[in-house]
């Protein structure tokens, strides 16, 4: 056990009661709803983050890298979506993970995708699984769920021998385009209409749709009635939660699970600012879009505090209302840094300093990069 005081800076550190308490929460709101929950990894990427999200069952994940699907089931976890559409390398990657699991399935949305697919024979005549990406408004990844070729795909994937339809998946990203409650609850009742209509449509030709999956941090914070129609919900960012989710209106300040630490290295009173050991390779650079008053990110219990800009490796710091209290903020101190992108921030570094009731007792070690 360590205090925080003698960790490095810049650090990130993780409360594990913030962590449990944010995936408790998500899981009985799916448990009240009756939808499934499975978690996206793709904002800590560590084992033991992915054991909490599932309440321990290790079943039931959407990975966002091949990276990532390969150190969950090396970790024993089961079920997982590889949650991008795959050009041909990351297929032939992914027939031996198709093989050693029982149930590892695709991401496509194009014909394209489907017979590559085809093409690629997995071991003892397995079928490769397949969920039909579809673009219910984000407009990133995925077929329109409105266009015939979408609803002509669907029939193929069904009629195919080598695939199976495991079901539909929406992310609806522009649910982070909305300024207020009210407008990301409107647009996840859209977002879960389209897909439910998409999904009716098919039943009625026949085409069986096991899983309905939708589901962004912002929308399943705050989900909508028509959502219990949902088989099961994806969002991964609310394992840490962030200033961007606070602004959206998905959690609380409170509920921000990861800080980054830093102290303060320079006192310039000639310029009215101080300067602290972090910039944006560890806070990160997006940053940049933050609409805090405390700008890079919010320095916590300092909300006269501003971190006005940052360089790769510095940040500045000056007050809100009236002059910098130097005095207050002698060279050493350490500040703690709400993150506005906890996802981005976190890719930024290779060890979590887990914080228990004040204390670190532990270090995470996220799996990194992309590998195919
Ligand atoms: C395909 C996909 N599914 C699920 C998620 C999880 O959404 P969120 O980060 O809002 O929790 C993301 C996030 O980027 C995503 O890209």
């Amino acid at each position: 056990m360590a205090e925080l005081s003698c960790l490095p800076t810049p650090s990130l550190v993780v409360d594990l009661n913030k962590v449990t308490q944010n995936c408790e929460r998500m899981l009985q709101k799916c448990q009240e709803l009756g939808v499934k929950l499975r978690p996206h990894t793709k904002t800590h990427k560590t084992l033991q983050a992915g054991e909490i999200s599932t309440g321990n069952r290790k079943h039931g994940l959407v990975v966002s890298t091949i990276a990532e699907a390969k150190y969950f089931i090396n970790g024993g976890f089961t079920d997982i979506i590889f949650a991008q559409p795959p050009s041909l390398n990351k297929v032939e990657v992914c027939t031996a993970l198709v093989e050693s699991i029982s149930k590892f399935h695709m991401l496509i949305d194009n014909v394209q995708h489907l017979q590559m697919l085809e093409d690629t024979k997995l071991a003892n005549g397995k079928q490769w699984s397949v969920f039909l990406d579809l673009d219910c408004g984000y407009g990133r990844t995925g077929a329109k769920w409105d266009s015939i070729k979408t609803f002509d795909l669907a029939r193929l994937i069904h009629q195919s021998e080598s695939v199976d339809l495991a079901g539909l998946y929406v992310h609806e990203g522009n649910s982070y385009n909305q300024t207020s409650t009210g407008d990301v609850t409107k647009l996840s009742d859209m977002t879960a209409t389209r897909l439910l209509e998409f999904s009716d449509k098919l039943e009625k030709e026949g085409i069986d749709c096991p899983v309905k999956s939708m589901g962004s941090t912002p929308s399943c914070s705050l989900p909508t009635e028509i959502m219990s129609r949902i088989t099961e919900f994806h969002p991964g960012n609310y394992v840490f939660y962030d200033l961007q989710q606070y602004y959206i209106g998905s959690c609380t300040l409170d509920d921000i699970a990861c800080t980054v630490i830093a102290r303060v290295i320079g006192h310039y009173p000639d310029r009215g600012h101080m300067v602290m050991d972090c910039g944006w390779t560890a806070l990160d650079n997006q940053s940049q879009m933050s609409k805090c008053v405390t700008g890079h990110g919010c320095i916590v219990g300092e909300p006269n505090l501003r971190i006005d800009s940052m360089t790769q490796e510095l940040g500045k710091i000056s007050a809100i209302n009236g002059k910098l209290d130097y005095e207050k903020y002698p060279i050493g101190t350490i500040l703690r840094i709400y993150p506005w992108h906890a996802c981005a921030t976190a890719s930024l570094h290779e060890v979590y300093h887990i914080l228990l009731d004040g204390a670190i007792v532990d270090q995470w070690r996220p799996v990194k990069w992309w590998s195919a």
